[in-house]
């Protein structure tokens, strides 16, 4: 197995996004402070939180409204990273370290690799408060450190990390970027037969999608499969027309850990395979969706979220 102590050579044929690192930061992007925020920055988390604590109880998984609780996230003002890390690292030895925005795939896995959370730095503003399409510090700090005191999402998170390097030397990560997509930042779980909750950060953080995940008719929610869903398109800037469902985490866990992704990522073709809004003949099917809110033009025209 790979040594994640230090960040790894990256093989000279695998291709990385170029991102331009600001010249203070050293090989792993983390910032040596992290952003000094503004009384407005402190009372934007606050609105922020208050918002999504009107529509996540009942919606949201058990598991992150439990994590929310114990690292008392609705304290007031953005949280700070330090005291987080202490907290977070108590109960499943993970930490959230500062970063500049979008970091590059190598790095962010080897911070997985590690335990490590990449937070972004930069809270948004009042005039990008309903949507933005960059991960903020409300969306990375508040969707995604409660599932971290999970045991075993926790868990999963670090394999991720390490399925990462191993997508690169293959050329997949296109594919990863999929299990990603569906299950840390859109994925669902059925607590109980018919009780579907949101455990990704992407629906998490923000206040239509976690409506619309649950319990609109438009979406199809389908149980997952991870070679399926690694074979399957997504939308980065709307309402998602496929959510995929987990029955535990622990069953996300063995279904990522115990999958031979040597043997997977020979067999994929370069590009994805499915539609993001297929349902094809393998799927177990919870919700089979109208996709009317699709059809109606989605983000930008009228359509509303049913
Ligand atoms: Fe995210």
């Amino acid at each position: 197995m790979q040594d994640f102590t230090v960040l790894p050579e990256l093989p000279a044929d695998v291709f990385t996004a170029p991102l331009k690192k600001p010249a203070h930061l050293g090989d792993d992007w983390v910032e040596p402070v992290q952003t000094d925020y503004t009384l407005e920055d402190h009372a934007i988390w606050d609105d922020l939180f208050a918002r999504q604590m009107k529509v996540l109880p009942g919606r949201a998984a058990s598991a992150f409204m439990a994590g929310l609780e114990k690292l008392d996230l609705g304290r007031g003002g953005v949280p700070e990273f330090g005291k987080l890390s202490e907290e977070l690292g108590a109960l499943t030895g993970w930490s959230v370290v500062p970063v500049p925005m979008l970091i590059p795939d190598h790095v962010f896995f080897w911070h997985l690799a590690n335990r490590r959370f990449p937070a972004g730095n930069f809270i948004r503003t009042r005039e990008t408060f309903e949507y933005i399409q960059e991960p903020d510090v409300f969306h990375d700090v508040f969707g995604h450190v409660p599932m971290l005191t999970d045991p075993v999402f926790a868990d999963y998170m670090q394999e991720y990390g390490r399925a990462g390097w191993k997508a690169m030397r293959y050329n997949r990560l296109k594919a990863l970027g999929a299990l990603y997509w569906y299950t840390v930042e859109f994925g669902l779980i059925e607590e109980a037969p018919g009780d579907i909750r949101a455990y990704g950060a992407g629906i998490l953080s923000g206040p239509t999608e976690v409506v619309y995940a649950t319990s609109a008719d438009s979406p199809n929610r389908i149980m997952l499969n991870v070679d399926r869903v690694m074979r399957t398109d997504y939308v980065i800037s709307d309402l998602q027309p496929t959510y995929f469902v987990i029955e535990s985490f622990a069953d996300l866990y063995r279904q990522t850990v115990e999958r031979d992704f040597d043997r997977l990522y020979r067999s994929l073709a370069p590009g994805f395979t499915y539609a993001n809004s297929a349902v094809i003949d393998v799927d177990y099917v919870l919700n089979r969706g109208t996709q009317e809110y699709l059809l109606r033009g989605g983000r930008g025209s009228m359509a509303k979220p049913v």
